[in-house]
């Protein structure tokens, strides 16, 4: 089968589609043939190389979500999956392939009207916005930052957000015409990426969902409302500097509350609830997705440098 490894570290060039062995499914697992994967900033980072001292190494074959056709059962899973049209997290490896296996938790049928590319743009990110603005513990009514929102997490931690009745979904972003973008999706309040601009936007906001960390995290902290909650989701920017903090600590008096949150640490089944929930809303056009672009498996070099270039709004979606 055709699949694209990383044959060196670095930048996307270092991608190369080569020819695999079909997988065979392990005790537990079943066989998905590809008809839409996932391309995630995640798939970068292990690209670059930044996480080989967690075992990544070059050969790797890269991709977490996919969606398809069940194609082959392991020992011990239901023979009423063989066939199912399915959305499928695969681990941190072997999403860009003609043929992929997860494991049969982390599978989940898709239902009707949501396409296989409609399900890898949310199902990772619809889980993480869903839980961070659970862990912020936002209410109806309270003003929401999402900074980094034109990923494919920000734009459904804006939706939600302005489903669930906040009183301002501030968002930034780099352009006039993504701000317009986040608009259409629910945004009330468009900031420049210092938080900048935006006249008429809150000074304060309880719930801020960060994607992006990096040397400005401070900067965000500050705009935190007294009892304000701050989740940081992402690392797009790279980490914050290290006195960050000390800024927390001085502002002890307005007593912030400060959390990283990776969807990780959310129970399978709990994840794989809200994904069920979020794919039905999906279909019925309640929650939308936003897939950049669509591209075949083998100009997943091209996907990748739209990505490091900034390009993408949204997920890039490879099919085989
Ligand atoms: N918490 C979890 O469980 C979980 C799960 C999966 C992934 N992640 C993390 O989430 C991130 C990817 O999420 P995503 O795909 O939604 O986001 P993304 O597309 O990587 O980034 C979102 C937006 O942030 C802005 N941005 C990028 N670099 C920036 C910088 N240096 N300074 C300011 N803004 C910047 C860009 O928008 P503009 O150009 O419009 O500003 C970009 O479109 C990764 O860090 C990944 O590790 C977390």
């Amino acid at each position: 089968m055709k699949a694209v490894v990383i044959r060196e570290f670095g930048n996307a060039d270092g991608l190369e589609v080569v020819d695999l062995p079909v997988p065979v499914p392990a005790p537990g697992q079943v066989r998905i043939a590809t008809e839409a994967i996932g391309v995630g900033g995640v798939d970068a980072v292990i690209r670059r190389g930044t996480l080989a001292q967690y075992g990544f190494r070059e050969g790797h074959l890269l991709g977490s979500e996919v969606a398809g056709s069940v194609t082959a059962l392991g020992e011990g899973v239901d023979a009423s999956w063989m066939g199912r049209r399915v959305w499928a997290f695969t681990g941190l490896a072997g999403g860009y392939a003609e043929q992929a296996v997860a494991s049969v938790e982390d599978v989940l049928p898709l239902p009707d009207g949501l396409t296989g590319a409609d399900a890898v743009t949310l199902g990772g990110s619809g889980v993480v916005a869903h839980f961070a603005l659970d862990r912020a513990r936002f209410a109806p009514g309270e003003t929401v930052l999402v900074r980094g929102a034109a990923g494919s997490i920000g734009i459904t931690v804006v939706q939600l957000a302005a489903r669930g009745g906040a009183g301002a979904v501030a968002v930034t972003t780099s352009s006039a015409e993504r701000g317009a973008r986040l608009r259409d999706l629910g945004a009330t309040h468009v900031l420049d990426r210092s938080g900048e601009g935006g006249s008429d936007a809150p000074s304060g906001f309880d719930v801020v969902i960060d994607v992006v960390a990096g040397p400005q995290l401070s900067l965000f902290l500050d705009r935190l409302n007294s009892n304000g909650r701050y989740v940081a989701v992402g690392v797009a920017g790279g980490r914050p500097s290290a006195d960050f903090g000390m800024r927390l600590m001085d502002a002890f008096r307005r007593s912030l509350s400060f959390a990283t949150f990776s969807a990780d640490t959310v129970p399978g089944p709990d994840r794989q609830a809200v994904r069920s929930s979020q794919f039905v809303d999906a279909a019925h056009g309640e929650l939308r997705t936003v897939t950049h672009e669509v591209l075949p498996l083998d100009q997943a070099v091209l996907a990748h440098r739209e990505m490091d270039a900034g390009k993408v709004f949204g997920r890039v979606v490879l099919t085989p």
